[in-house]
C-alpha cells in the first residue's frame, strides 16, 4: 500500500489476537502498522507486535528492493510496537535507531541495552533530514505512553500519529471508523485528554492531508472529521445528546424497571437511550457509551451490603479512564436494605465534576407503582436536560 510517492506501509493484520492489551475484545482482529519512507536515506516507522516480526521484515524487504534501512524511527514502545526493535537491529547492523529518552529507557528495560553507538536521542523540534524529506519530531507524553514523539514529514504533508487516530480492527476488516476508535481511545487513552488537547493544539500548526496511526486505517480524506472527534473527545465533551442506562440484574426485576425507564424517556421524547447490560455485554463499549452521551443512569442490585460486582467493575472503569463532565441518577434494587444507591455513589464520588439528579430510584425487589412513579419523576428530570 502506497501512502504518497516513496512511503510505503509495510505493517500486519492480527487475527490470532484474543484480547488486545489483556482485556480488549478486538472481533475483527488488529494491525499493527509500520511505513518505511524511502529517500536518499530509508526510515522505517516503528516496529510490530512480537508474533509478526518476520512478517513486517518480509514486508519491509519487498518494499526496498534490495536497500537496506538507515533509520529505524520508534514512536511508542508499548509491546504492540516496540516488541520487534531488537530483531531490526539485528537484522541490519548499519542502522540508527531514532527515539526520544524514555524510549531509550524502556529499550534497556526491554532489551538489556540503548542500542549504545547506533543511537540517536531526538526531543520536540529536532529534525532528520532523509535527503529531500526532512521529518521533524513532536513530543506527545502521555499519549498514551510518557515516552511518546510524533514524526511530521512536511514535504508529503504527512503525519505519524503513533497511538493517536487508531481503532481496533484488522486493516481488512471493513467497519466504520468511529464505533472502534471511539471504543479504543476511551479503553486506552480516555484518561489523558489534557495530554491529547496539548499535541492536538500543536497539531493545528502544521499542514496535515495524511495522517498514519499505528493502528487502524491511514487517514487521508474528511481529516476535519477525525480530528474533531479527537477534539470532542479529549476535552470530555458530549458527542451525541441521549442517556446510556448501565444495568445489571440478578432475576430480571432490575431489568425490568431498566426497560419501563428506557419506554418512558423515549415516549417522552429523551433524543437517544442506549442500554446496556454490564455482566454480559462488552464493558469497554459500556465506557465509550458513557462517555460518548451526556446522561448516565447506574442501575443495579445490592450485594453483600453493597454494589453487584459487574456495576463495581463498570464504575472502577469510569473512575480509571477519568469520566467527568457528566449527569448521574442511579437506580437500586434491594429486597429488604437497598444500600446500592449508597455504594455506587461512594464509588463515583471519586469522580470529577458531576452532577447528579434530584430523583433516584428505589426497587424493594420487584416493579410496583410506587417504583413506576420513582420512574416518571427520573424520566421527567432527566428529558428536561434535553
Ligand atoms: Fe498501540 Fe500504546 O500501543
Amino acid at each position: 500500500m502506497q501512502i504518497a510517492d516513496g512511503i510505503t506501509y509495510i505493517g500486519v493484520n492480527d487475527h490470532q489476537i484474543d484480547l488486545f492489551e489483556g482485556q480488549y475484545i478486538v472481533p475483527n482482529g488488529m494491525a499493527y502498522n509500520s511505513y518505511v519512507i524511502i529517500d536518499e536515506k530509508i526510515a522505517v516507522m516503528d516496529s510490530v507486535d512480537i508474533n509478526f516480526g518476520e512478517q513486517w521484515l518480509a514486508n519491509l524487504e519487498a518494499a526496498l528492493d534490495g536497500r537496506t534501512p538507515d533509520y529505524l524511527i520508534v514512536q511508542h514502545m508499548e509491546p504492540d510496537h516496540g516488541a520487534n526493535v531488537k530483531l531490526f537491529m539485528d537484522r541490519y547492523p548499519e542502522a540508527t535507531v531514532v527515539a526520544s529518552v524514555g524510549a531509550f529507557n524502556m529499550m534497556q528495560n526491554y532489551f538489556g541495552t540503548k542500542f549504545e553507538g547506533r543511537n540517536l536521542v531526538v526531543k520536540e523540534g529536532d529534525t532528520l533530514s532523509l535527503g529531500a524529506r526532512e521529518l521533524s519530531f513532536i513530543a506527545a507524553p502521555n499519549v498514551h505512553w510518557p515516552e511518546v514523539i510524533f514524526t511530521y514529514d512536511a514535504a508529503d504533508k504527512v503525519l505519524f500519529s503513533a497511538d493517536a487516530f487508531g481503532k481496533f480492527g484488522a486493516l481488512d476488516a471493513d467497519e466504520a471508523w468511529d464505533c472502534e476508535a471511539r471504543r479504543y481511545y476511551f479503553g486506552i487513552v480516555g484518561k489523558f485528554g489534557p495530554a491529547v488537547q496539548k499535541v492536538l493544539a500543536k497539531a493545528a500548526n502544521l499542514d496535515i492531508q495524511v495522517i498514519c496511526p499505528l493502528h487502524g486505517p491511514i487517514l487521508s480524506e474528511n481529516l476535519e472529521h477525525y480530528l474533531g472527534q479527537y477534539q470532542t473527545w479529549s476535552s470530555y465533551g458530549v458527542e451525541t445528546q441521549g442517556v446510556v442506562i448501565a444495568y445489571s440484574s440478578v432475576y430480571g426485576h432490575t431489568k425490568e424497571v431498566v426497560e419501563l425507564l428506557a419506554k418512558t424517556l423515549e415516549e417522552k421524547g429523551c433524543p437517544r437511550v442506549v442500554v446496556t447490560d454490564l455482566a454480559r455485554d462488552d464493558q469497554a463499549e459500556a465506557v465509550e457509551d458513557a462517555f460518548r452521551h451526556n446522561v448516565l443512569v447506574l442501575a443495579t442490585t445490592t450485594y453483600c451490603g453493597g454494589v453487584f460486582p459487574a456495576m463495581h467493575e463498570f464504575i472502577n472503569h469510569l473512575v480509571d479512564h477519568a469520566y467527568q463532565k457528566r449527569t448521574i441518577a442511579f437506580v437500586e434494587n434491594g429486597t429488604w436494605m437497598p444500600a446500592a444507591t449508597k455504594g455506587m455513589k461512594a464509588l463515583t464520588d471519586q469522580l470529577s465534576d458531576i452532577e447528579y439528579t434530584e430523583n433516584n430510584v428505589t426497587v424493594k425487589g420487584a416493579l410496583n407503582d410506587d417504583v413506576r412513579a420513582q420512574v416518571n419523576a427520573l424520566a421527567d428530570e432527566l428529558v428536561a436536560k434535553f
